[in-house]
């Protein structure tokens, strides 16, 4: 029977359109699932939403909408995460939503039996809570008093809640992480043993009551369980535990693997190994934290604005393409940063340069020289045949090493060595020079080809985890049966017919010119930056409160501008004489060049604040101020000033 093999994503939390760095978890999760499927192995792969908690309720509330309608729309509604799954072509087995009802029994019976065994218990909660991250933290593991996570301001929380007696499990976690393979990259074990288990485990708060967007607390109505709570059990509960929706929990497919990024590894190497040994059930074989994929030195977040659309991209360069770069690029284990220069130049010398023309040419060339159909009589040459050979019959276990490292980038990196060597091949076999002579040289051309297939078809096997749609392609256009599509068959030479036919097939990755396609491509970023902020922001109200008798010392006058003209050697200064009804000539400074030609100006009626003390600006002086209107349009400052009515003589007193 094939071996069962569980691989999870962490779930998404569908507060806002997910980004390429999310796109970058779900993609290598998919490609280490597909691996294993194609070595044959019974794969279950999950993914899914993590739909409750505090900051959901209150972007809803924001939003206008219930919960449920909020998480609703950005899971299944259009450019939602199953739309983008599906996009990405990943192939999980299952999604699960936290807010599927067999899902919420199972958290309520998982909180209820932790409960019932006394690793659970009712106290009093008092500390610091990180609402993005619907985290929990003592005072000690701030740093510079905000969240350790993101940095961001930390909120005073006390309320009456039930612990998870976490502290207890405190030596069994430091075991498993330091004298076993449970945490990978060993780099993140360092981490968790010194920054979170040495200073000492705390119980951790697994209730709250000061919001209702949650999975009930069965037993005590007003609670509702912490998401993280609720948010680990998802990889048990889409097996079927503690529900009857699935049974597949005790039919061998748990344990599995968990991939997460490395701001969760701390939930998920702590956390959620406790939970376990509370429920007394098996721990995962294995969590794996990646990297992340940074823009401009920082995590991208969708609150920073500085977020990264995969539709985008894999409209403009394709799904596979997309895919491949993301696998190629950024050591798995690490962080990696981003950018679309990165991106066309990986597509222009993997794809379109080394895989594409090999294919393209090779296929070019066995239609020119043969119709598309191989010879049966070939002649090898061992002298310049063996490399190549030896290269790609070693390709397979080298490639394998790789993956069960969780290192697709040096998969990757396997495999295009094979394919340089290939093109390299071309160039030392020269078969324009062999065709020449068909009659004479014929036959070793035949070889030659056969030997430039074969390595294609290698390679396309083991590219098909990374890029399926095009590998499809690929082993169209060489005329691959099914029987050497397979892992078994990658594993050594000349599975390929010797026969074969090929058919050229569309080019598979076009180039892309570089400077074209990036000034394009910042013209949409930007337009969507812009279409992404508020149509109409106004300052914030003042709080503080001004009393009469001093608002009414500010002496507010219509004023007539006479001239006004830019100050030398200042980008925003304007002069403006002024005709203020004293008969005397006023002269205001202000920076609103940006908004206003000095010329459109002569003749408004304006009102300025005239008992301000004077003031020097650019060695001149400035008696008073203009009044204006300022307000934000979609993330450009506006500014108009106040003109009133021509009919207000100058020196009218505005109250
Ligand atoms: N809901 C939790 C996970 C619960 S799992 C029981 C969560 N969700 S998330 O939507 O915020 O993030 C999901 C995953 O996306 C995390 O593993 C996170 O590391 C990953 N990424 C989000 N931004 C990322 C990058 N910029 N780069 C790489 N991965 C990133 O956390």
């Amino acid at each position: 029977m094939a071996e069962k093999f569980y691989i999870t994503t962490p779930i998404y939390y569908p507060s806002d359109k997910l980004h390429i760095g999310h796109t970058y978890c779900t993609v290598a999760t998919d490609t280490l699932a597909r691996y294993k499927r194609l070595q044959g192995c019974d794969v279950m792969f999950l993914t899914g939403t993590d739909e409750h908690g505090q900051k959901i309720e209150d972007k809803a509330k924001e939003a206008g909408v219930s919960p449920k309608e909020f998480v609703d729309r950005i899971v299944e509604g259009p450019q939602g995460v199953k739309d983008l799954w599906k996009l990405m072509n990943i192939s999980n087995d299952r999604f699960i939503r936290t807010t599927d009802d067999y899902h919420v029994r199972s958290i309520q019976r998982i909180f209820k039996k932790m409960y019932d065994n006394g690793d659970i218990y009712k106290g009093v909660y008092r500390g610091k809570y990180c609402k993005p991250c619907e985290s929990f933290w003592t005072e000690t593991q701030l740093v510079d008093g905000k969240c350790p996570d993101c940095g961001r301001e930390v909120q005073d929380a006390e309320e009456e809640a039930y612990f998870f007696k976490l502290s207890k499990y405190a030596d069994r976690i430091q075991d498993l992480l330091e004298n076993t393979d449970f945490l990978e990259p060993r780099s993140r074990v360092n981490e968790m043993v010194n920054n979170f288990i040495k200073p000492g485990l705390e119980d951790l708060c697994v209730s709250r009551t000061s919001f209702s967007w949650g999975v009930p607390v069965d037993f005590d109505p007003g609670h509702v369980v912490y998401v993280w709570i609720d948010a680990l059990s998802n990889y048990i509960t889409a097996l079927g535990y503690e529900n009857d929706k699935y049974d597949d929990y005790d039919k061998g497919w748990w344990p599995g693997i968990n991939i997460v990024g490395k701001e969760i590894v701390r939930f998920h190497s702590i956390i959620w190994p406790a939970m376990l040994m509370s429920l007394g059930e098996p721990l995962p074989k294995k969590v794996f934290g990646h990297g992340w994929l940074l823009l401009d030195g920082g995590k991208m977040s969708k609150s920073k604005g500085n977020v990264v659309d995969p539709y985008l991209l894999a409209q403009r360069f394709g799904v596979d393409a997309l895919r491949f770069f993301l696998m190629r690029t950024f050591p798995f284990g690490s962080d990696g940063s981003f950018s679309n220069e990165l991106l066309i130049q990986t597509i222009n010398t993997d794809l379109a340069n080394d895989l594409g023309n090999l294919v393209s040419r090779t296929v070019s060339m066995v239609e020119k020289y043969f119709g598309g159909a191989l010879p049966a009589d070939q002649k090898a040459d061992p002298a310049l045949d063996e490399e190549l050979e030896a290269l790609g019959s070693a390709l397979r276990d080298k490639y394998e090493q790789a993956m069960e490292h969780y290192a697709p980038h040096k998969a990757l990196e396997e495999v295009f060595k094979v394919i340089a060597r290939a093109n390299k091949y071309i160039d030392e076999n020269a078969p324009w020079t062999l065709s020449k002579d068909m009659e004479a040289n014929g036959s070793r051309l035949g070889r030659v080809m056969y030997n430039l297939l074969e390595t294609i078809r290698l390679c396309a096997v083991l590219l098909t985890p990374f890029m399926p749609e095009s590998c499809e392609k690929i082993f169209a256009q060489i005329g691959a049966c099914e029987g050497c599509r397979t892992w078994e068959s990658a594993q050594s030479w000349g599975r390929l017919s010797p026969t074969a036919t090929v058919k050229r097939g569309e080019n598979l990755f076009p180039r892309i010119d570089m400077d074209k396609e990036l000034a394009e491509l910042e013209r949409i970023q930007e337009e969507a930056k812009k279409a992404a902020l508020p149509d109409l922001e106004i300052e914030p109200y003042a709080e503080e409160k001004v009393d009469f008798d001093t608002f009414c010392k500010s002496d507010f006058r219509a004023v007539k501008v006479k001239a006004c003209e830019a100050v030398k050697k200042s980008d925003k200064l304007l002069k403006f004489t002024l005709d203020d009804g004293t008969g005397t000539d006023r002269q205001i400074l202000s920076g609103i060049h940006k908004f206003y030609e000095p010329e459109a100006l002569v003749g408004k009626t304006l009102v300025a604040i005239v008992n301000l003390p004077p003031r020097k600006m650019m060695g001149q002086e400035s008696q008073g101020m203009l009044l204006s209107a300022v307000h934000t349009e979609q993330g450009e400052e506006k500014l108009n000033l106040i003109i009133i009515d021509d009919s207000i003589p100058a020196g009218a007193k505005l109250c």
